[in-house]
């Protein structure tokens, strides 16, 4: 994956050496329940994680540039919508002691401009559960439109209630002319 710099961070491949890092978030209650899948329970399904993130070549380990260290990821992941489309769904997560600093929004606001402006995606899509306000917020302040309520299915967490939004090309443009 292209490595992506912003002010704060670094978005760039996983390695087995994140293990320790990914773990440190990956076994909170706050963290992969929010987003559909289940705390870790020991440092190896990390490191299976890790192994995944690789092979799949979708996710980005977010690193904390001041820190050196990783605090959290994020994907483009190719996905088939309800009506059997191909779609661009982003997905992330964030380390809960580093939340409210605005990284994650930092951090999708670089994988939207890479996707439109490297990738040539045509369209974005994301979800949150319903209730996931922290999600919520980082999705509306990163220009993403409001499509529809449904039952998102995950693999851990089973249907969950949910928002759908989308984003494309042109109202990426029209959203990047009035940021300037
Ligand atoms: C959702 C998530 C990525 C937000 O990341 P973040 O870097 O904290 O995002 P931001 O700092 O831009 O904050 C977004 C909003 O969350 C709220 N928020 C963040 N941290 C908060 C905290 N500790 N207490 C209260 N509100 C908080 C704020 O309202 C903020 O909006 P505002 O800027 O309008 O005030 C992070 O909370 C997370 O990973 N949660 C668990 C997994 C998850 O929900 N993933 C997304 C699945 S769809």
């Amino acid at each position: 994956m292209k490595t992506l710099v912003t002010k704060r961070l670094i978005l760039r491949d996983w390695h087995l050496k994140d293990a320790f890092d990914l773990f440190e978030y990956a076994k909170l209650p706050t963290v992969g329940p929010n987003a559909g899948w289940n705390p870790h329970l020991c440092i190896e399904e990390s490191q299976v994680i890790i192994k995944r993130f690789i092979e799949q070549n979708d996710t980005w380990a977010v690193e904390l540039t001041s820190e050196a260290k990783v605090i959290g990821s994020i994907g483009l992941h190719k996905r088939t919508d309800l009506t059997g489309n191909f779609v661009t769904e982003l997905g992330y997560v964030l380390s809960t002691p580093y939340e409210g600093n605005g990284y994650m929004t930092e951090a999708v606001k670089a994988v939207i401009a890479y996707a439109f402006e490297e990738l040539n995606v045509p369209l974005i899509k994301v979800y949150h559960f319903i209730g996931n306000t922290k999600s919520e917020r980082v999705i509306q302040k990163c220009g993403f439109i409001f499509d529809q309520r449904l039952i998102y299915k995950t693999v851990a967490n089973g249907e969950k209630p949910s928002k759908s939004y989308h984003l494309d090309f042109q109202e990426y443009i029209k959203l990047k002319g009035r940021e300037q």
